[in-house]
């Protein structure tokens, strides 16, 4: 039986495994879940095998909001050797297909944390011995596929593959992003991440550049200030809170200390509108709409923060109103979401207006 693994932040495997079903159920594919509770792991198992395959190709990892990284499995879970782990894992997989780069990869928990010096180890014999037979190639193409070995212990490891073009560029999903020793708060990691995850390498030259205007709603401290202010831009920061000193004297930031709901620009030259408030999502959701389609703003990214219950109904139905009021209006936009790695009880959602805001004035 074939089955794609996913990966997730440890709590969050109920999510992510409904919406996994629930969106191969729209491409008619379906299987049975199981859930690793606390691990970040979810089995999607497939009634049909090939279905992996045609799943992974037809729905876009970046449309799942709670998936970090997945893959299809090749084996079942094995059983190693004590000795001569790499020539097991060689045999498992023989030399009928080739692989672009190897991911060694383990859950993302404490365990997980002490067995990826293992897996750094053990990677060195193993890439050395699979380029020997050719089943890994040359690493480069976006063409490609990777393999990947998840180790679940010294001793047990599954090996799946996934597309290069749909999959995470990083092992288990998870950017190491290094902490900022200027910014302000810790929060800053996730609008860093945002920018990475969401806006292409190449498009960011022209999308977060120096002399943009930027409006940061529940700005205080100013982690996501930072992170617009180190990109050159002109930032009006919004909240009733303090801001931090070092931001205030760049030049580049404008503390107003007032109701992010109240708030609107004088002018209508804001590239970016980010919000961090610690508030209902659904009314988040409607004012980042009303932003948009008044012209406020190009791009939005903001965070819904999720409920203690019903959390991937509570995102669905936030993300609904957003769709439904850019279709009442007719407008073009693209929007994406995701649980992002430095993201806890909140997903972070993208969404860039492509045609003319139609409430602009
Ligand atoms: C999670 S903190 C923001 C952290 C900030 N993004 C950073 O990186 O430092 C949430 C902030 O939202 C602010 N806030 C909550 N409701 C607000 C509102 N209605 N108007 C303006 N600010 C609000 C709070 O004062 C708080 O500073």
């Amino acid at each position: 039986m074939t089955t794609i693994v996913l990966y997730c932040r440890p709590g969050f495997e109920k999510e992510c495994g409904a919406e996994i079903q629930e969106k191969a159920a729209w491409n008619e594919i379906y299987g049975y879940l199981t859930l690793v509770k606390k691990q970040g792991l979810v089995y999607f198992h497939l009634h049909q095998d090939e279905d992996a395959d045609v799943l992974m190709q037809k729905l876009p990892l970046k449309r799942l909001i709670f998936a970090r990284q997945w893959f299809a499995t090749i084996t079942d879970k094995l059983t190693l050797p004590e000795y001569n782990r790499v020539e097991a894992i060689c045999e498992a997989l023989g030399e009928e297909w080739q692989y672009s780069d190897l991911r060694m990869e383990t859950p993302d928990t404490n365990e997980g944390k002490s067995l990826s010096k293992f897996c750094r180890k053990l990677a060195v014999p193993l890439r050395q011995a699979l380029r020997k037979t050719k089943v890994l190639t040359e690493k480069g193409d976006n063409e490609g596929v990777n393999l990947h070995a998840l180790f679940l212990s010294g001793q047990e490891v599954i090996l799946g593959y996934s597309f290069t073009h749909n999959s995470s560029v990083h092992v288990m999903g998870i950017p190491r992003l290094k902490f900022p020793a200027q910014a302000p708060s810790r929060s800053t990691l996730k609008l860093d991440e945002a920018f990475l995850h969401f806006i292409p390498k190449e498009q960011r030259e022209t999308r977060l550049t120096s002399g943009m205007k930027a409006v940061d709603l529940g700005a205080a401290p100013g982690g996501w200030t930072y992170q617009l202010v180190r990109r050159g831009m002109m930032v009006s920061a919004v909240d009733n809170g303090p801001m931090a000193e070092s931001l205030m004297e760049t030049g580049q930031v404008k503390h107003y200390m007032m109701d992010g709901f109240k708030f609107t620009p004088m002018k209508q030259n804001v590239y970016w509108l980010v919000c961090d408030m610690i508030e209902k999502p659904t009314r988040v959701a409607k004012l980042m709409a009303d932003w948009l389609l008044h012209g406020y703003c190009k791009e939005a990214i903001f965070n819904l923060k999720l409920p203690m219950k019903g959390r991937y109904q509570q995102v669905q139905q936030d993300l609904q109103l957003i769709k439904d009021l850019f279709a009442e209006y007719r407008v073009k936009y693209e929007m994406y979401a995701k649980h992002l790695y430095y993201d806890r009880e909140e997903v972070t959602v993208h969404v860039r207006l492509l045609s003319t805001p139609p409430l602009a004035s």
